[in-house]
């Protein structure tokens, strides 16, 4: 059980840094006008990586038998990440003006790093 949980651990990590990465690059390319934020593979997958970071993370819960709404830690990365989605929409599609999109673009970046703290340091209040 060891080994499996260490595997999907390092599957949820590996998808993190995936899912940030993208979601890094697709801001610069909204900044930019980039017409690469409209290519097929651009617009899929960040929704395969984000699948595989959702299910690794329930599976990870499982696991060490800890859950949303019963430990904070977890409690907190599962509302960051709402308003991480949330502020990501805004950013890439649904902003009207693009001082509107840089600006949610950084805070969703910003929301993003609060999550990883989270994650270090199994506590939402980490400063
Ligand atoms: C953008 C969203 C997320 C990010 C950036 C993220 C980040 C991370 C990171 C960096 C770790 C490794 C921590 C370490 O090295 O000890 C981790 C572990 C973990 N994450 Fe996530 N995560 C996200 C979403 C979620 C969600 C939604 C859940 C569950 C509701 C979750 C549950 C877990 C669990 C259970 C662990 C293992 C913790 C441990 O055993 O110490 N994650 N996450």
């Amino acid at each position: 059980m060891a080994a499996f949980y260490n595997s999907l651990k390092y599957l949820h990590v590996i998808a993190v840094a995936l899912s940030g990465a993208l979601f890094f690059i697709r801001g610069v390319w909204m900044l930019i006008d980039s017409p690469r934020l409209n290519r097929r593979w651009v617009r899929v997958a960040p929704h395969v990586i984000d699948t595989v970071l959702l299910l690794s993370a329930v599976a990870l819960t499982l696991i060490i038998q800890q859950y949303p709404f019963v430990h904070t830690w977890l409690t907190a990365k599962v509302v960051v990440l709402v308003l991480y989605i949330g502020m990501g929409m805004i950013a890439i599609r649904h902003g009207k003006r693009k001082s509107v999109r840089a600006v949610a673009w950084i805070i969703a970046l910003l929301l993003f790093v609060y999550i990883v703290i989270i994650a270090w340091r199994h506590d939402p209040w980490p400063l």
